[in-house]
């Protein structure tokens, strides 16, 4: 069954320094998924420890957070038929060694933590996600 949702993804700062952006929300519109929002933000250390509050007890916690503030990131709500399921394949695998060829991960990441892009595992945490960067 398939259902319009909502998702959250955000280009990471080793994709946004490489200016990859434009590439990435290219191949986000050709697979059908419209980006309803985007902003172009640097976050704090204490705001990426916030937004990836799930992980706070993960060995990479800290580096991921000082990894996604440690530089500017693009945020995006995406909206489609099964938006959130859709963003996980166009992104491929955690980490870019696992990722299918043509996946976002694939194409342009570099290593597990510098995976080039985020994207919601759930309805509940697209929700959490997206009202974290957009308020209104
Ligand atoms: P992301 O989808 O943004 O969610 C959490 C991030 O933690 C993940 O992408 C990776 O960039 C990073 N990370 C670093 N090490 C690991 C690991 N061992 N397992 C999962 N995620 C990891």
């Amino acid at each position: 069954m398939s259902s319009v949702e909502q998702t959250l993804s955000i280009i990471k700062p080793d994709a946004v320094e490489r200016n990859l952006a434009d590439k990435i929300q290219k191949k986000f519109i050709q697979e059908k998924l419209k980006i309803l929002k985007t902003k172009k933000i640097q976050i704090s250390k204490e705001e990426a420890s916030e937004f990836y509050k799930v992980h706070q007890t993960k060995p990479f916690f800290e580096r991921l957070c000082s990894y996604l503030s440690s530089g500017p990131i693009v945020v995006m709500v995406l909206e489609g038929n099964n938006a959130i399921a859709e963003n996980r394949r166009i992104m491929g695998a955690t980490d870019p060694n696992n990722a299918e060829e043509g996946t976002l991960r694939k194409l342009y990441g570099i290593s597990i933590d510098k995976n080039s892009v985020h994207g919601s595992d759930s309805v509940e945490n697209a929700k959490k996600e997206i009202s974290f960067f957009f308020k209104d």
